[in-house]
């Protein structure tokens, strides 16, 4: 069986690209060389229509160098990683010639070894038009991203079981485990409002050593409080170390169904673990159906949008981490007739966290920041502060939807958190713009990302253009220095 790869390269590039492109191909594949194009029309592509498991969050691609990457946290290996899968056409945008050919190579001998006859060619373009449709199309090649099952604190418990059970609780930190402060205090205010009256059941979901499970104990001395890990071994530390009449600790994985009666809890609460739930949605709506009529879920967890936002451009192509997505959680709380309460909290913000971390441009002013707002508590809802607080419960205050990036289509809802950079605190304009750049030179992107950028989210182009035409062109981390609203 003949195949063709049809790859796409910018025609300012041709000489640079195509000896990489010709190696790539030698004993693999035959080459062929097509005729530049003036104008290469998006929506001839054919694409990946990508999606993730348990979630309604989908976008469609060309195979787009170098950004289309499956190397993040988070994800479960693929039988075959997407650059090997025969389909969609790959269109390049900027990265290393060498790096371009390796994955090539990669491609072309898995189709060899499928039993095809490959056939490469390369087709110059000098310019892009949109726009890139995003309704699944026939002849796209399908791919899922899914969620790992390993347990990426496992280690850390494993590695400090036996120091922290032999450490009271003020000295846990001597263990060297970065989150050993009870963090209840940051469901306060949503439990004085929203939790039922004298509740009787209570969870708390990734309760590691289970300092959150204790304070709720003490808060509801007449409820069953119930801490849930999948560690053993931070079940083990919790158990020894808070013994209450009304308080119990089970190693148990919530990403298997939970063995609590429907509609018996009154209350679950989840800190920074819920992202680790494989089906998103099939949890939430798991846990909504275990919630008693005025039961009360609260989540508090690492955003996604943070990571769309300041990861830009590495977040342009879904996904760029595995944090939960606003969506699933909105969506099931409304199925189950509930209204979701949404805050921001930037405790456990830094720069750390994001792609451009090594650049002091960008870590030094993102840190100051993320220093005097640490211990703020929950506030107003913004897509660059790096964790939300959902509260879903009958009584909670609805957020109104429309205000909140919760589109399922990865490109709209990408666009929507972009553009909040207008809106922002001059200091977040001046770190995002910095980041961006610093990212798009980490990708080594060409000019030609800008028109791809118009093309594929025209509503975020007014904002974004700027910044990668100077950026860009300058070469310099030092990015624009802000933005009128
Ligand atoms: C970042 S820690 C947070 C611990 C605690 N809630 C806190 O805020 O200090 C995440 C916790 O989720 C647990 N976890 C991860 N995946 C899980 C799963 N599938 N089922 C139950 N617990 C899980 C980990 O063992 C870990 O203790």
């Amino acid at each position: 069986m003949d195949t063709e790869l049809d790859i796409f390269i910018p025609a300012a590039r041709t000489a640079g690209l195509y000896p990489y492109l010709e190696q790539a191909a030698l004993g693999r594949a035959k080459i062929l060389r097509n005729r530049p194009i003036v104008s290469l029309d998006l929506a001839s592509l054919r694409c990946l229509s990508i999606t993730m498991h348990g979630s309604g969050e989908h976008v469609r691609t060309p195979l787009v160098f170098p950004l289309v990457r499956t190397d993040s946290f988070n994800f479960a290996p693929q039988c075959r990683a997407v650059h090997t899968l025969p389909g969609p056409d790959w269109l390049v945008l900027g990265g290393k010639g060498d790096d371009l050919g390796r994955l090539v190579a990669q491609a072309l001998k898995a189709r060899r070894e499928n039993g095809e006859r490959p056939v490469l060619r390369v087709t110059p373009y000098a310019s892009l038009t949109g726009p890139l449709p995003q309704e699944p199309a026939e002849g796209d090649t399908r791919f899922t991203f899914r969620k790992s099952s390993e347990n990426f604190n496992q280690p850390a418990w494993q590695n400090s079981v036996e120091k922290l059970l032999a450490l009271p609780e003020e000295r846990w930190h001597e263990a060297g485990i970065s989150n050993t402060a009870d963090q209840a205090f940051l469901f306060d205010e949503a439990l004085t409002r929203l939790a039922p009256s004298t509740p009787r059941l209570i969870l708390d979901l990734g309760c590691g050593l289970g300092q959150i499970t204790r304070t709720l104990a003490l808060r509801y001395p007449q409820a069953q409080v119930v801490g849930l890990d999948a560690s053993a071994e931070a079940i083990a530390v919790a158990a020894r170390a808070f013994q209450l009449p009304n308080l119990r600790f089970d190693a148990v994985d919530f990403s298997r169904p939970l063995c609590f009666a429907p509609g018996s809890v009154d209350l679950i609460a989840s800190t920074n673990a819920l992202p680790y739930a494989q089906d998103q949605l099939g949890s939430a709506r798991e846990l909504f159906g275990l919630l008693t009529q005025d039961g009360l879920l609260l989540n508090h967890c690492r955003a996604e949008e943070s990571h769309l936002f300041w990861d830009f451009p590495f977040s342009l192509v879904l996904p760029s981490n595995t944090q939960i997505f606003l969506s699933d959680w909105f969506l099931a709380a409304r199925e189950s007739g509930r209204n979701t309460e949404i805050s921001s909290v930037p405790l456990g913000m830094g720069a750390f966290y994001f792609r451009a971390n090594q650049a002091r441009p960008f870590s030094v002013p993102l840190d100051a920041m993320a220093d005097a707002h640490r211990h703020d508590g929950p506030g107003p809802y913004a897509p660059w502060l790096s964790h939300v607080l959902l509260a879903h419960s009958k009584k909670a205050r609805q957020t109104d939807e429309a205000t909140l990036p919760l589109a399922q289509n990865h490109l709209e809802r990408l666009s929507s958190v972009l553009n909040a950079v207008v809106r922002a605190p001059r200091e977040i304009q001046g770190a995002a713009v910095v980041g961006w750049i610093c990212n798009a030179k980490m990708l080594g992107l060409l000019p030609e990302f800008l028109e791809y950028l118009e093309a594929v989210l025209p509503g975020s182009a007014p904002v974004l253009k700027p910044v990668f035409e100077a950026g860009l062109a300058k070469g310099g981390e030092e990015g624009g220095s802000g933005y009128s609203s």
